[in-house]
């Protein structure tokens, strides 16, 4: 949560910061702010809202400066308000702090402070390290050392317990920035004369495509003529590790496409494709993975899987699950990461660890996956984005290669972990008891899901005719059964986190057991009934709904045979394998979901009380 930037270089700051929190906005978006050095003082613009509010105010002000630091701020302590806004200011006016984390213990920090005499002008946590950095700064002699700025931030930040990634400018040193990291992502980028830090690629892509990740508790300190890296605990010095960022801008832009959403339901096609290639063996019958570090005989080895996982990520587990255990018929257990790292589940030594997410960021999957290595097990991460925490604290893993996903409300990121584990299914079941003809004819199903998708795709118009018509209720249900039950999960949460519509998902035989007393026609039911041997259990308890006045979309395969009166609304899914019915199905609801949203003016992108990926507990 939270977007940070922070610029130091030859060309205006403002204009690269306001262009990097919009880029960054979907971190979190209650407020923004920035902070320049101006002729030698520190002038702090900051507002509530968007960064077009912030943007409005700041432009006219023609700051000239060359050094500056920005946020766009996903509230945790304090409400939304402009003096809680970041940058945040010591009470003497030499420091200037954006912060993403939450500082833990800063009741303690702002009492200590508060008797020194520093004031407070704001209910953040951010404010207390801020003051603490020039309660620091006070007591370091004033020799002119060039250190001393670095030096007080090292010191105030090794009293922190809780998280961040900041930035931090001073008055004394004009054009440097101070920047940190410990459980809050932070990227150096490093362009032609100048340097960025940011908590996202897509911050400084349009500058430079060259990168260092920062570890946790590193520290950089970027002055005009470069950067230095050392460690916060210890001071010493860190060689550098420069990676170049595959993706450009144009992966980032809208283009033609109303909302990031929009788009991204639509890029399906391609990004599928790039999840797969590459990863299917010369002889076509399975999978290969480069990343997993693990050797076909480790893998043999392996007698349970355990999947952590949050949010949208956490349903792909469930796909997962159901797909590894029927083909490679090896035990899966999928854990919410914000439960596994505290429940101290039993592991043995056969069992592998896998964490999946988009971000690579999420906090609770990235203390799962530390929890479990703590153990001393091998952790696989399934992510999308290259370079992030968790992609490089993993033993070893799958990228999901789908592009820069921005759309709060995850989309493509979640059919490329399905195909990932599907994927991951075929590899596993072809190192057991699958055959080679029937890893042939699931490696043949795959290499169709594009085309597969694109049919999908193709019933937008119907799927937004639908939406028209129900987009005023207040209340859903979504029923699936086996691989259909995570895809109605996946439906009910696209619905509710975009529309503000309540919905649920449930196992379609489950209904008769609670929810069915919420049936009534002012409750439709998305209903998943592709054709296959449940398909008359599951016109049953369709009939079920229909007896009690409720009102059914049914998702279905081409050319099954519904009984008159069961379907109020008809989406068909092309015929498929059953390890690519799941991706196939999801196309009608994230559909269905965007359609609803935006015929009801919401935020597609960036909806109420949301941040694209969770950095704090
Ligand atoms: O980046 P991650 O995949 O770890 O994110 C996990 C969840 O926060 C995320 O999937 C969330 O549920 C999305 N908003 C769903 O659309």
């Amino acid at each position: 949560m939270c977007g940070i930037i922070g610029y130091v270089g030859k060309q205006r700051a403002v204009n690269i910061l306001l262009e990097g929190l919009k880029r960054v906005e979907y971190r979190g978006y209650d407020s923004s702010g920035i902070a320049v050095l101006e002729k030698g003082q520190l002038a702090v613009v900051k507002k509530t809202g968007r960064v077009e509010a912030l943007a409005k105010i700041a432009a006219p002000r023609k700051f000239r400066a060359t050094t500056g630091i920005g946020h766009t701020r996903w509230a945790t302590h304090g409400g939304v308000t402009d003096a809680n806004a970041h940058p945040h200011l010591s009470s003497d006016g030499k420091f200037a702090l954006i912060h993403n984390g939450v500082i833990e213990n800063y009741v303690g920090m702002k009492r200590f402070l508060i008797e020194k005499g520093f004031t407070f002008q704001s209910e953040t946590d951010t404010e207390a390290l801020v003051n603490l950095i020039a309660y620091h700064f006070q007591k370091e002699p004033a020799n002119g050392d060039r250190s001393r700025f670095l030096e007080s931030v090292r010191k105030a930040l090794l009293h922190v317990e809780g998280t961040y990634g900041i930035a931090v400018l001073c008055t004394d040193f004009p054009s440097e920035i101070v920047a940190a990291r410990k459980g809050s992502p932070l990227i150096l980028g490093v362009g032609d004369g100048e340097h960025i830090v940011a908590s996202d690629v897509s911050a400084l892509i349009s500058r430079t495509q060259n990168v260092v990740y920062l570890n946790d508790g590193e520290v950089v300190h970027i002055t005009e003529k470069g950067f230095s890296l050392s460690t916060i605990q210890d001071q010493e010095e860190v060689a550098p590790k420069f990676d170049r960022v595959s993706w450009k801008i144009e992966d980032a832009e809208l283009g033609a496409f109303a909302h990031f959403m929009e788009k991204e339901i639509f890029e399906q096609p391609v990004a599928l494709e790039n999840t797969m290639r590459g990863r299917f063996s010369d002889d076509g019958s399975t999978a290969k993975f480069g990343g997993l570090n693990l050797t076909a005989g480790d893998l043999r080895q392996i007698d349970r899987l355990v999947f952590c996982a949050c949010g949208t990520a956490w349903h792909s587990c469930l796909v997962a699950e159901q797909l590894i255990e029927r083909y490679a018929r090896i035990p899966v257990e999928v854990e919410y990461a914000s439960e596994f790292r505290y429940r101290n589940a039993p592991l043995d030594k056969n069992t592998l660890v896998f964490v999946v997410t988009q971000s690579g960021e999420t906090l609770d999957t990235l203390e799962a996956l530390r929890e479990a290595k703590r153990k001393g097990y091998k952790v696989m991460a399934v992510v999308n984005v290259v370079g992030s925490t968790i992609a490089r604290e993993a033993d070893g893993g799958i990228y999901q290669h789908a592009g820069p996903e921005v759309g709060v409300a995850s989309t493509k990121a979640f059919t490329s972990q399905l195909i990932v584990g599907a994927m991951l299914a075929l590899y596993l079941g072809r190192l057991r008891d699958m055959s080679y003809t029937d890893g042939v004819e699931y490696v043949k199903a795959l290499k169709h899901i594009p085309e597969l998708i694109k049919q999908a795709l193709a019933q937008a118009p119907h799927i937004k005719a639908i939406a028209k018509r129900y987009a005023h209720h207040r209340d859903f249900l979504f029923l699936g059964r086996q691989s259909m039950f995570p895809i109605a999960l996946e439906g009910a949460l696209k619905l509710k986190e975009i529309s503000y519509i309540h919905a649920e998902g449930y196992p379609a035989a489950e209904m008769k057991h609670g929810p069915i007393a919420l049936i009534s026609p002012e409750c439709p039911t998305v209903f998943f009934a592709p054709a296959g041997e449940m398909y008359p259990k599951l016109l049953s308890s369709i009939q079920e709904i229909k007896a009690r006045n409720g009102k059914v979309i049914v998702i279905t395969t081409t050319g099954s045979e519904i009984p008159d009166g069961l379907a109020d609304e008809r989406i068909d899914l092309p015929a498929c394998h059953d390890a690519v019915l799941p991706l196939v199905a999801t196309i009608p609801v994230q559909l269905l979901s965007y359609y609803i949203a935006a015929e009801l003016g919401r935020d597609v992108d960036k909806p109420r009380n949301l941040a694209k990926s969770v950095t704090v507990e």
